[in-house]
């Protein structure tokens, strides 16, 4: 097993190559956005203040928070058009979301429903700084052959997970072991970090997710762990190539609020489909003539 590696001008300074070779790579955002967009990042870290999160509906002890947004890139327009979210009954916005039950063994494949962004998410500057991030991490991530259809729509889903513990209960991530995401590509990047001890990141062989164990129990398939310390600092995955796991989090000061907030930008390639293509996939027969 690897110790924890620590971030060096060589780790940053080419991602892109490093992310080729190991299948993840560490990363400063703020490399990607810019020194003439600093003051519109930091209005994108307010906007994801955790008390501005709404809960996770699915987080049973309630220490999580989050919401989600999807965006369509279309490459060859260099277009990020965003994609509605739906109303519930309430008239409150979510965006739905579906893991396989093979990748989030914890939600069982149900097709979940998360709060969806708010306003001072999807205004400007921070859509400014949100469709710099896009464009220069799906460069990134087609360079290092991550993505494969460089010139395919891709839609991408923004998260912001909010993990806050309370005095006496840990907020941990779901699935809470190594695990696959699920979509090919997706970068992670902290906003915030207060009063918590854990949230420490760890890359594994893709068989520890599949045997859902927590590095503790598969030593021997643990690539690297490192902890996000500074507000952009992230990290890169090629989710086919490795697994990934965040340790749980508690409250350093138990007296004080805590909270972990990072944003995670995924792509995913959208093809069309055939008629026979989905005939294969819902299991049904399709008319002929
Ligand atoms: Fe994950």
């Amino acid at each position: 097993m690897k110790q924890t590696s620590k971030p060096s001008e060589g780790a940053f300074a080419n991602v892109t190559t490093i992310l080729t070779r190991q299948g993840y790579a560490r990363f400063d955002a703020r490399s990607l956005i810019g020194t003439g967009l600093v003051a519109a990042a930091e209005k994108l870290r307010q906007a994801c203040r955790s008390e501005l999160l709404a809960l996770d509906p699915y987080d049973r002890v309630r220490c999580r928070r989050r919401f989600l947004d999807e965006s369509l890139f279309v490459p060859w327009m260099d277009s990020i058009i965003r994609v509605p979210p739906f109303l519930n009954e309430d008239g409150e916005v979510f965006t739905m979301y579906q893991q396989y039950v093979t990748v989030n063994t914890v939600e069982k494949g149900v097709s979940r429903q998360f709060p969806g962004l708010s306003a001072a998410f999807a205004s400007f500057p921070v859509t400014v700084v949100l469709s710099v991030l896009i464009r220069k991490l799906f460069r990134i991530f087609t360079q290092a052959g991550v993505l494969s259809f460089p010139m395919q729509p891709h839609r991408v889903g923004l998260h912001v997970i909010g993990l806050c513990p309370d005095e006496t209960t840990p907020s941990v991530v779901s699935p809470d072991c190594f695990h696959h995401d699920d979509e090919p590509a997706t970068a992670a990047i902290l906003l915030w970090l207060e009063n918590i001890s854990g949230g420490q990141v760890w890359i594994g062989a893709p068989e520890a997710a599949t045997a859902q164990k927590k590095p503790k129990e598969v030593p021997e398939m643990v690539k690297d762990t490192f902890t996000l310390q500074l507000p952009f600092q992230g990290y890169l995955v090629n989710d086919r190539v490795v697994s990934h796991y965040v340790s749980a989090t508690e409250r350093e000061n138990k007296s004080e609020t805590a909270a972990r907030v990072v944003l995670l930008v995924d792509f995913t390639p959208v093809f069309a489909i055939r008629n026979s293509e989905l005939a294969i996939l819902t299991g049904q027969q399709h008319a002929t003539h």
